[in-house]
């Protein structure tokens, strides 16, 4: 994959679990250490683009190491305390041009923008097993947010390369709960 007219690569990245679920009431349904791991050896040194309503809600901010873009309507392009808050999607990509890539890490919205105008170019997806949480889903329908499309859809070999990434179990950190995680890399077949 290369740069094209001073782009950076378009990342995405997500974690999805059952039915499609990848938020509870603001925040994340699940704590997983692998997948913590995965996100900032992912995403570190490279900018990171939140919708406002996930940055807000994010315990722990600016995310460090990495250039912070916030996603507002309301907002006018600008930087304070270091963090860009942008009035666009194309506008943060456009902060990013000297970068090779940057990531779009959410939440619902931002996503179902992205991919609705074909922006990523590369989408990491971990697909996370919790059983509890799929029983849970199954009764409670209300607080859940979910990806805006399948998940089955990175697996349509038409419109996604998609590789499995391994990482050595020596370097995933040891979960605290009966939760597994699958790390997929998926190239947009352009
Ligand atoms: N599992 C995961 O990997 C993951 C990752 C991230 C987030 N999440 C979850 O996602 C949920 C939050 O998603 P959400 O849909 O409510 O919110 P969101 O996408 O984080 O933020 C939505 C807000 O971002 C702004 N925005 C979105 N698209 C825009 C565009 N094209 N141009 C300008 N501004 C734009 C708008 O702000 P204004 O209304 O101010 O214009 C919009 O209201 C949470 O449950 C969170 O935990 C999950």
């Amino acid at each position: 994959m290369y740069r094209l007219n001073n782009k950076p690569i378009i990342c995405g990245i997500t974690a999805i679990g059952p039915y499609n679920v990848i938020g509870y009431n603001g925040g994340m349904p699940w704590h997983s250490k692998a997948d913590f791991y995965h996100f900032k050896t992912t995403t570190m040194s490279f900018p990171c683009l939140f919708g406002r309503n996930t940055y807000e809600n994010l315990p722990r901010k600016p995310l460090p190491g990495r250039l912070n873009i916030v996603c507002s309507s309301k907002y006018k392009n600008e930087y304070k305390d270091d963090v860009f808050y942008a009035r666009s999607v194309e506008d943060a990509i456009r902060e990013c041009k000297n970068f090779d890539q940057m990531f779009i890490c959410g939440g619902t919205q931002i996503y179902k923008y992205a991919l609705e105008h074909n922006l990523i170019d590369i989408m990491y997806l971990t697909q996370i097993f919790k059983s509890s949480l799929e029983k849970e889903i199954e009764l409670n329908r209300s607080g859940y947010d979910y990806f805006p499309i399948s998940k089955s859809e990175f697996f349509d070999v038409t419109k996604w390369q998609t590789e499995i990434i391994k990482y050595s179990p020596d370097v995933l950190p040891v979960e605290n709960n009966p939760i597994t995680c699958q790390f997929f890399k998926c190239v947009r077949i352009r």
